[in-house]
């Protein structure tokens, strides 16, 4: 089974709106050069500030359609209502995102998010039409107590319960260990493939063989363009979610160039 890579980038609580539509722009005008089918599917995950900045300006490449897609860091999983400081899935995708981030780690760790949350917002988002990308990942403690697979395996499975295995299927996972993001270390590509196989072996059981051939697992944690080819190389890792290089539009085409050479 082939499954169209994706390469995604998520600014985090960076750049003005400006600042981001530059660094857009910068992304726009390297993919413009390449057909669709011949790129990794690119999203790049924007503050909620900038997401109609970002949004205005994808479309207009005469590519006849998206190359680049608009992903939110967070969102509520209510419609409305009274919830300061939250948006919406409806709200998001008014803004032209397709994609919405959850359940990263640092949501976990400083806004006390919940594996019943994330599934929340998980059927939430698959309900408006849109493409949820669940992060899940173990502490540098868990991984030095042998913890990994059994975390991991509950977090997924929590963050899958009661969606259909169609909604499966179109779903991302992001598998990021905490001990890698932004910290210069990656996970070793074979391990962490190992850990991509484990979860895909979850899906599998959570939603049957055809959603765990389909979904797409994605590595996350000091991605860089010198590590992207192994990690593409990998026969489970299905591309990566991108902090620290993307925020420069030179490292992240790099890294968009470098999975074309491995998988497309
Ligand atoms: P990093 O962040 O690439 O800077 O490690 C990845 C992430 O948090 O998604």
């Amino acid at each position: 089974m082939s499954r169209k890579p994706i390469i995604a980038g998520n600014w985090k609580m960076n750049l003005l709106r400006s600042e981001a539509k530059e660094l857009f722009e910068g992304i726009k005008s390297f993919v413009k050069d390449y057909t669709a089918p011949q790129l990794p599917t690119v999203v790049i995950a924007p503050t909620f500030t900038s997401l109609c900045e970002v949004s205005s300006v994808k479309c207009d490449c005469g590519c006849g359609g998206n190359k680049i897609y608009v992903a939110a860091q967070n969102c509520h999983w209510e419609n409305s209502g009274a919830y300061t400081g939250e948006i919406s899935v409806a709200m998001a995708k008014d803004a032209g995102c397709d994609y919405i981030i959850i359940g990263h780690s640092e949501r976990r760790q400083y806004f006390s998010e919940t594996d019943e949350m994330i599934n929340k917002k998980a059927k939430a988002i698959l309900a408006g039409g849109l493409i949820p990308i669940i992060c899940c990942g173990e502490t540098l403690g868990q991984r030095e107590a042998g913890m990994t697979d059994e975390h991991i395996a509950s977090q997924i499975r929590a963050a899958l319960s009661g969606i259909s295995s169609e909604d499966v299927a179109k779903s991302v996972i992001a598998y990021e260990p905490i001990w890698a993001i932004g910290t210069g270390k990656t996970c070793d590509s074979a391990e962490a493939n190992r850990v991509i196989k484990m979860i895909r072996s979850v899906v599998e059981e959570v939603a049957g063989s055809n959603a765990a051939d389909s979904i797409r697992i994605l590595y996350g944690g000091s991605v860089k363009p010198s590590t992207i080819e192994e990690q593409m190389a990998q026969s489970d890792i299905d591309g990566a979610l991108v902090g620290g290089a993307s925020l420069k539009a030179d490292s992240f085409n790099e890294i968009i160039a470098n999975t074309m050479k491995v998988a497309v």
